[in-house]
């Protein structure tokens, strides 16, 4: 477990589906993450989904935790490290409060905070990337705010709810990180 001070990040159970299924094919969510254009996803694929966060992680792949809260033992998210590259010690991150009633109470920078810590402390990466949607304000303020700069853009490069829109890619290297705890 990574313990924070509200949040602890834990693997991914088979136990968490049904929580994961309430929220996970929400299109307000599926937009924001940039995932729409999946379409539903069955529980059948969330199992597979969860099953393959196990083996991802024992073969060094990708990091995928499950977020929750210390209060109450409560999932409310997902985050993770992935794609990552072991000659550039470099990996993509991704993040994902379910609940909408969650957003803005502190848990999504909390869980960065977490997931970077581990990045550059036990994995010892040396650079974390994510990208984000120009409309998801909340997601580039929470990352400005976790340390990660704005470094490009890739233009009108995804369709997402009818309209083209600009993904945004920002990054995090450790002597940024370390500096700024
Ligand atoms: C994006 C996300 C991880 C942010 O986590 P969060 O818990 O909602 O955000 P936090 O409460 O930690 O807020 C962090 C900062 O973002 C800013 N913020 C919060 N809500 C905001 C809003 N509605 N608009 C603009 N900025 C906002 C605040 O400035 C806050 O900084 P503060 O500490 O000075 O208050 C979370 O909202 C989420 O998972 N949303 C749905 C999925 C998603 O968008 N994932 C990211 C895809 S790139």
């Amino acid at each position: 477990m990574i313990e924070g001070k509200r949040v602890r990040l834990r693997g991914v159970e088979l136990s968490d589906l049904d929580e994961i299924m309430k929220y996970w094919n929400s299109m307000e969510l599926r937009n924001l993450v940039g995932s729409a254009d999946a379409g539903p996803a069955s529980r059948s694929e969330e199992e597979e989904w969860i099953r393959n966060t196990w083996k991802q992680r024992q073969e060094r792949k990708a990091y995928h935790f499950a977020i929750e809260t210390i209060k109450d033992n409560k999932l409310i998210g997902g985050t993770g490290l992935f794609s990552v590259d072991w000659t550039s010690r470099s990996a993509m991150m991704g993040i994902s409060i379910y609940n909408p009633e969650c957003w803005g109470k502190g848990y999504g920078r909390e869980s960065i905070d977490l997931v970077l810590s581990f990045a550059f402390q036990n994995l010892n990466l040396n650079r974390v990337e994510l990208d984000t949607f120009e409309f998801n304000e909340r997601a580039r303020r929470c990352y400005l705010k976790a340390g990660f700069k704005e470094v490009g853009r890739r233009r009108k490069a995804r369709f997402v709810d009818g309209q083209y829109h600009d993904a945004i890619i920002m990054d995090i290297l450790k002597d940024e990180w370390s500096t700024k705890s």
